[in-house]
């Protein structure tokens, strides 16, 4: 009919309007809500910059403390949903249990499920943002068989995650605050990126008036792809792959420079940023001052940034435009903090809950959204018949 242009993977067609967040990928600039990310990540804190996000605006105290108080209302998992983790294998990946354990809140939360009506939206942003880092922790219990414990109100959002991660029933669970830190930072900078798959996906399902747990979890499923997510454990696999190796750092860039088997540098180049990722150079700081502050030595960092180092320099780099994105340090810092490598995209998961939460509220009040129903080129038969049919 001649009304379709083609365009796949969304390279040049906007699919909405929005005033979340900003990236001017030649130039390396990111902003939430306007305000540059460097300032967002070292003067604000997570459930700050989701409120940010969510609501346009730095919160006051006053609001500040009202959306962490409604969070921490809601951070207990009904029993039953608990026992939903036990049903799964042993050796179970944590993301699609967690997107499953979200999938599974409409279940139990019936009672804020209508994507019309206001009060019920704020309720599912507040379960949601309560239960998420609970849900991940309970799904790395589950795959090292150890005993789940319940939320301790008195800690932060972070410290909460933090003590029901690594905490066991048998000892205390000490909190190191450069770790809260160091989390805080890496959640922040994960906290939104404007229309990227994961997003996109949420706003996609949402605009079906689906609710916003069917929404996010189907955001989780989008996000456990390696080209998206999963990336930061791309990084490190390729880091310990080198080490092992024996092989020179210089070598490895020679085969990635000649293509030798595919092999690409993980953690470099980025659809959107034709510059220095500015997320990067502050996961760097604080791969540097995670490390440091716990003592660990290792060898990663050091290949990582001779790595970095290397190619920066090299021309093959330099015009094709690549350079480090905001997964090439996560993984070492990750590791260090004593994350087994399968929980680095849940990590992320929780960092972008407040952008998918922000972008489906957005999405939801834009009384231009229609339901999202993209068009094709059709390229197959043209019409013909079946025996016996003329
Ligand atoms: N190592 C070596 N060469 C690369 C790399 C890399 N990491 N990335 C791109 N290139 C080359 C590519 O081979 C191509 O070269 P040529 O023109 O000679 O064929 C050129 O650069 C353009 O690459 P492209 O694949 O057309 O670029 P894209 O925008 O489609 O891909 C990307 C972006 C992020 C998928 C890609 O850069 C990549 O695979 N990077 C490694 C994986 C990674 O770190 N992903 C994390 C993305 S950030 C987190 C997130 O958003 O989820």
């Amino acid at each position: 009919t001649g009304l379709t242009a083609l365009d796949y993977g969304f390279v040049n067609t906007a699919s909405t309007k929005s005033k979340i967040t900003y990236i001017d990928g030649e130039q390396g600039i990111l902003r939430y809500r306007g305000y540059p990310i460097d300032q967002v990540a070292t003067n604000l804190n997570f459930l700050q910059t989701a409120y940010l996000l969510i609501h346009g605006e730095v919160p006051t105290q006053n609001e500040y403390e009202n959306f962490e108080d409604k969070i921490r209302m809601h951070t207990l998992l009904h029993e039953d949903l608990k026992d939903f983790f036990s049903g799964f294998p042993r050796r179970a990946h944590p993301m699609p249990v967690l997107s499953a354990g979200v999938s599974a809140l409409s279940t139990y939360y019936e009672d804020s499920l209508d994507p019309n009506n206001a009060e019920q939206v704020e309720t599912s942003t507040y379960r949601l943002l309560a239960k998420l880092p609970v849900m991940a922790a309970y799904a790395h219990k589950k795959s090292i068989g150890q005993a789940r414990l319940y939320p301790d109100n008195s800690l932060s959002y972070v410290e909460n995650f933090l003590r029901l991660t690594f905490g066991n029933k048998a000892e205390p669970y000490v909190q190191n605050p450069v770790v809260v830190n160091a989390l805080e930072r890496l959640l922040i900078l994960h906290a939104d990126h404007e229309q990227n798959a994961s997003t996109s996906t949420v706003r996609l399902v949402g605009s079906t008036d689906a609710n916003m747990f069917a929404s996010v979890s189907a955001g989780i499923n989008a996000l456990f792809g390696p080209l998206h997510g999963g990336a930061n454990e791309a990084v490190l696999t390729m880091l310990g792959e080198i080490q092992a190796s024996g092989e020179s750092v210089s070598k490895y860039v020679e085969r990635v420079k000649n293509k030798e088997d595919g092999v690409r540098l993980m953690g470099f180049g980025h659809r959107v940023y034709k510059n220095y990722d500015p997320r990067a150079r502050l996961v760097k700081d604080t791969a540097d001052e995670v490390l440091a502050a716990l003592g660990v030595n290792d060898p990663l960092l050091g290949i990582a940034k001779e790595l970095e180092g290397i190619a920066l320099e090299d021309d093959y780099f330099k015009e094709r435009k690549l350079y480090p994105n905001v997964d090439f340090y996560t993984g070492v810092i990750y590791k260090a903090m004593g994350f087994p490598t399968r929980m680095f995209t849940v990590l992320f998961a929780l960092g972008r809950l407040p952008g998918w939460i922000a972008h489906w509220r957005e999405m939801n009040l834009d009384p231009q959204t229609k339901i999202g129903r993209p068009q094709q080129l059709y390229i197959g038969e043209q019409q013909r018949n079946l025996p016996g049919f003329n």
